[in-house]
């Protein structure tokens, strides 16, 4: 949507005049680091250009009026500054509010009412992250609308605990932090123990990275996510009755094999496995693109895509065949799901010149065994959360 529609629909919708102001959060896809950030492992995603933009202005009371043009069936949403507290029939307006909540919980000074409309491009449901997109656009907002001195850190960790204490998903930290931080032609290889992280710049002149999105729709409330963190969570309390570890992620593949039988349920035990293997992963292939070793990187991916299918069991049918498809093309370097899983998208680093027949081919394959359709985009590795001035979109 252009920059003029959208400063029109804010006028028309709230009926005011004034100029808002603009702020955009992006998206997240994840190149490899999957299930390992509430484990206490590494994660290496990356912003990309898809998000969310949010035009917000300030009101002279203390009425909160949120209007989504993803949503426009939910029409206006208005609550009071001092009525925060999560409201189901609110949907999708419980992510802002959330977040205003616990920045004034944090003792920010968040003194008077706003009008605050959202336009996101990022698909729904598609694993790409537009909660935490939404969250972060608002964190970025309020800091610029009551000018706040917010350290980008602490917002990541309030989108984190808008996700854990008031949706309630156990959720960890990459999708914030990597919409928070994230940098341009860039990808982070964060530490989720320790939050120590480093850009890996993604420079691939003869080949693109591809979103597959599976269009299968699903919800992390709804879904098995707060299953298999629980089971990790077990798997740990096993290991701790012999070893002092604080998480999963600080165990070797060899520390993990010689422990395994302290894991006592075998679901337990598949589910650590993953995370640790996944973890050292993760690791190795942000060395194998810093030595410009792309088919290792490749590799990597499609040994994580495996490990989520027999051990972590999130991929499910669609996330298979897209997959499974992806890895027989010509010019596919490596392929795995992205995100939660259960559903949303994969993605695949493929040959510049054979995006088409990739394409055609893979949709083909997918909507033959599936009955429907898959949607493809190329990815585009943008900025983080941030205003937006004058010019620049
Ligand atoms: C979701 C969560 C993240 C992470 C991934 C799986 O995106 O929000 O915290 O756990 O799933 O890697």
């Amino acid at each position: 949507m252009k920059k003029q529609d959208l400063l029109n629909e804010f006028i028309s919708l709230f009926n005011i005049t004034g100029t808002p102001r603009v702020f955009f959060a992006p998206g997240r896809m994840n190149l490899i680091g999957e299930h390992t950030d509430y484990n206490g492992g590494h994660v290496f995603p990356a912003s990309i250009s898809f998000g969310t933009y949010a035009l917000a202005q300030k009101r002279d009371d203390q009425k909160l009026r949120f209007y989504s043009l993803n949503f426009p069936h939910t029409g206006t949403i208005e609550c009071g500054l001092a009525e925060l507290a999560y409201n189901e029939s609110h949907g999708w307006a419980n992510f802002p509010k959330g977040m205003i909540h616990y920045m004034r919980e944090s003792g920010f000074e968040i003194s008077c009412g706003m009008d605050i409309l959202f336009h996101g491009d990022i698909p729904n449901s598609a694993g790409l992250s537009s909660s935490a997109s939404i969250e972060m656009v608002t964190g970025v907002l309020l800091e610029g609308l009551f000018d706040l001195k917010i350290d980008r850190v602490k917002m990541i960790q309030l989108g984190q605990k808008v996700e854990n204490d008031y949706i309630g998903v156990n959720s960890g930290i990459m999708d914030q932090f990597a919409i928070g931080k994230g940098k341009k032609g860039h990808a982070i290889l964060l530490n989720c123990q320790t939050l120590a992280y480093n850009y890996a710049p993604i420079e691939m002149d003869n080949h693109v990275i591809m979103i597959i999105n599976t269009n299968k729709k699903r919800t992390l409330a709804g879904s098995k996510y707060n299953e298999r963190r629980a089971q990790c969570v077990q798997a740990l309390a096993d290991l701790q009755t012999t070893l002092q570890i604080m998480s999963l992620g600080e165990l070797t593949k060899e520390q993990f094999e010689q422990h395994k039988h302290l894991i006592k349920h075998e679901t337990a035990r598949k589910r650590a496995k993953h995370a640790v293997y996944e973890n050292e992963r993760t690791v190795k292939a942000f060395e194998k693109l810093q030595q410009g070793n792309l088919e290792a990187f490749g590799q990597l991916m499609n040994e994580s895509h495996e490990s989520l299918h027999q051990d972590y069991e999130v991929t499910g049918i669609e996330l298979d065949t897209i997959v499974q498809a992806a890895w027989n093309q010509k010019g596919v370097v490596g392929a795995r799901m992205t995100g939660a899983g259960f559903g949303g998208c994969a993605i695949a680093i493929i040959e510049k010149d054979k995006v088409d027949s990739f394409k055609n081919n893979v949709n083909k394959i997918y909507s033959e065994k599936i009955g429907y359709e898959a949607s493809f985009y190329t990815a585009t590795i943008g900025d983080g959360a941030r205003e937006l001035t004058e010019g620049v979109y």
